[in-house]
């Protein structure tokens, strides 16, 4: 099967992978020539685990072409992927220029009886709208369809080869079946149904997981006032069936550039529908203002962060990644520094420094560092933000500065609390325990 996939941004490049490693032949399509052409080269434009490797193979067995030319890719494809960006603006509306320009561009090289799969994430109605503005577009018959993505930033690869469901939204049976062919060398439950109930499906499924980390950083805060562990009491509720121990941690609130986006959109939508008080403006409002909070809650603890050095560690807004959309370490680097801090940056693969983040006035306190050692060597506060396995493994004891007094805020809850005390720190987690201050 030939198929066109339109925008290279994270997901249009990962799923133009998987599909061409199928043996489907895949073209991916972008107007940004740059990224093209690194692409081109096997370069994906992000840092994401196997994505080099499988974009290398896919382009040597001839499976996959990247280019700016619709008029060679549209006509030969039975199925054209839009997974454009869907930006979303600070009320949550979705701004769907990207999709309208996608459709401008491929209507003039339509055949018949194409279907046009909306991978980007969109409203409900925007099935609607990508139909009626099609219609404006060419008398040329196709067919809309929705395939919503639920990859994972950091596992994508892995997540595209081993879904978990795959979700197609049709109102034909010979749509169904075709898009049930693109995805055929996956074991995984096909889910059928209509093209609003998969965009729904998205974000219901976004929303929830996003509630689920709400709900266990509420449960955190209240620990604090207790003494219980917020750790313990999820491995309690955990062993009930109906809830379960997975995707279960607290810590600063969920980032990235799905869960607040997709919150936000949901939200709107609610209220444009008339349900003005709902459970996702709420979500996203508490969000929001926990990392504030917190950051007030940790600056007490430590006495101020003016004059201090913070060794800030995981700039990412998760492992594995370079992305720092909607990081915590965009929202606390800058307080920091505000607040008359030095800060130390250490990220494996990401940094603060490429997207303006670190407020010119303000970048004689900011260094990034290439080692986690050299990153915390001065450190009178570290502060360890992001799960990546070579900080969650280092042997922090190592570097502990002798005779002086030294924080260590553990915003993830990823190490013991005793070893990091043995270490000679002052340890403090996520509800795990009274906060007397
Ligand atoms: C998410 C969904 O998981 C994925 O299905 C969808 O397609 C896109 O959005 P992603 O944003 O890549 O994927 O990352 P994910 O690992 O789900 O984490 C999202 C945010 O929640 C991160 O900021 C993460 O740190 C936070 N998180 C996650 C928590 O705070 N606690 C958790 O238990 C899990």
């Amino acid at each position: 099967m030939t198929i066109s996939i339109i925008g290279t941004g994270f997901v249009g490049v990962v799923s133009a992978a998987v599909f061409a490693s199928f043996g489907h032949t895949v073209y991916g399509i972008d107007i940004d020539e740059k990224k093209i052409r690194m692409l081109q080269k096997a370069q994906p434009p992000f840092y994401e685990p196997n994505l080099a490797e499988l974009l290398r193979e896919t382009q040597q067995s001839n499976q996959l072409h990247f280019t700016t030319d619709y008029s060679v890719a549209i006509p030969q494809s039975e199925i054209c992927i839009i997974a454009v960006g869907t930006p979303s603006g600070k009320d949550g509306s979705v701004d769907l220029t990207y999709v309208d320009a996608a459709l401008t561009s491929l209507a003039e090289y339509l055949v018949p009886n194409q279907i046009i799969a909306i991978k980007s994430t969109v409203p409900p109605h925007a099935v609607d709208h990508v139909k009626s503005k099609l219609s404006e577009l060419t008398k040329t018959p196709c067919y809309v369809a929705t395939i919503p993505e639920f990859l994972r930033e950091g596992s994508a690869v892995y997540d595209t080869l081993h879904p978990s469901r795959i979700v197609i939204g049709a109102d034909q049976p010979e749509v169904f079946a075709k898009l049930e062919q693109l995805h055929k060398p996956l074991a995984a439950p096909v889910i059928k149904i209509n093209p609003a109930s998969a965009q729904m499906s998205k974000y219901a499924a976004n929303a929830y997981l996003a509630t689920r980390i709400m709900f266990a950083n509420q449960l955190a805060d209240l620990c604090e006032t207790n003494g219980a562990d917020v750790q313990e009491v999820l491995t309690a509720i955990g062993y009930d069936p109906r809830i379960g121990s997975h995707y279960w941690y607290p810590g600063l609130g969920y980032g990235g550039s799905c869960f607040p986006k997709d919150v936000r959109e949901l939200a709107h939508y609610s209220r444009s529908v008339g349900a003005k008080h709902n459970l996702f403006n709420k979500i996203q409002d508490l969000n929001e203002e926990r990392l504030s909070q917190l950051l007030a809650s940790y600056s007490k603890w430590v006495g101020g962060w003016d004059g201090k050095t913070v060794a800030v560690l995981g700039l990412a807004f998760k492992p594995n990644t370079d992305d720092v959309r909607e990081a915590p370490s965009t929202h606390i680097v800058p307080e920091l520094l505000r607040q008359g801090a030095r800060v130390y940056g250490y990220d494996p693969e990401a940094s603060l420094l490429k997207f303006n983040i670190v407020p010119t006035e303000h970048f004689q306190q900011y260094r990034e560092f290439e080692s986690l050692a050299a990153a915390v060597q001065d450190a009178d506060i570290l502060l360890a933000l992001i799960e990546w396995p070579i900080i969650t493994s280092f042997d922090f004891g190592s570097v502990r500065k002798a005779g002086s007094k030294q924080w260590f805020i553990d915003a993830r809850n990823q190490f013991d609390p005793k070893q990091v005390q043995d270490w000679g720190f002052l340890y403090r987690g996520v509800g795990r325990g009274r906060i007397d201050q």
